[in-house]
């Protein structure tokens, strides 16, 4: 692959870390409110983002690049609500997408087939990470984020588990 590409898919590796340990941050934020359904969503979360990362890790590998790993900046550790983090993951998740959009337009620039085919399963994560993400905020906004709903919406984020990545190349 060439250097442009590789640059920029050493970008996102970092992005994806980043985006591990901002959700990570959240899910500290949640257990120190007693939050745990919350908590464990965005533990979850956390985990994905890694699995992300690792994703483009082994693919700059398998094609011959050179991985750079970049200091991940420090996330926020504290938000105003939970309405609030939640609304801020949502806006997270559509800026992750710009960003994958933007490394769609390099491969297509650059030619690199292989990298474009690459990233469209990224292209559709995306599109189930922002409805996910949506979702949940639309829920906590129709509750203005408080009363007897919200111990209902943190017993039900308690279920989510991590699910590796298990599509043939991951
Ligand atoms: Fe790795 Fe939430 O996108």
């Amino acid at each position: 692959m060439n250097k442009r590409m590789e640059d920029a898919l050493n970008g996102q590796i970092n992005a994806e870390m980043y985006s591990s340990y901002l959700y990570l941050s959240m899910s500290a934020y949640f257990a120190d409110k007693n939050l745990n359904g919350f908590a464990n969503w965005m533990r979850v979360q956390a985990q994905e983002e890694l699995a992300h990362a690792m994703k483009f890790f082994d693919f700059v590998n398998e094609r011959g690049g050179r991985v750079e790993l970049k200091a991940i900046e420090q996330p926020q550790k504290e938000w105003d609500s939970v309405v609030d983090a939640i609304e801020e993951t949502y806006k997270h998740e559509q800026l992750v997408t710009s960003l994958i959009n933007n490394l769609v337009n390099v491969a297509i620039e650059e030619k690199d087939h292989a990298t474009n085919n690459f990233l469209q399963w990224f292209v559709s994560e995306q599109v189930e990470e922002e409805a996910r993400a949506s979702e949940l905020l639309g829920e906590l906004k129709m509750i203005d984020g408080k009363g007897p709903a919200m111990f209902m919406i943190d017993r039900e984020l308690k279920t989510r588990v991590f699910v590796p990545i298990t599509q043939p190349g991951a």
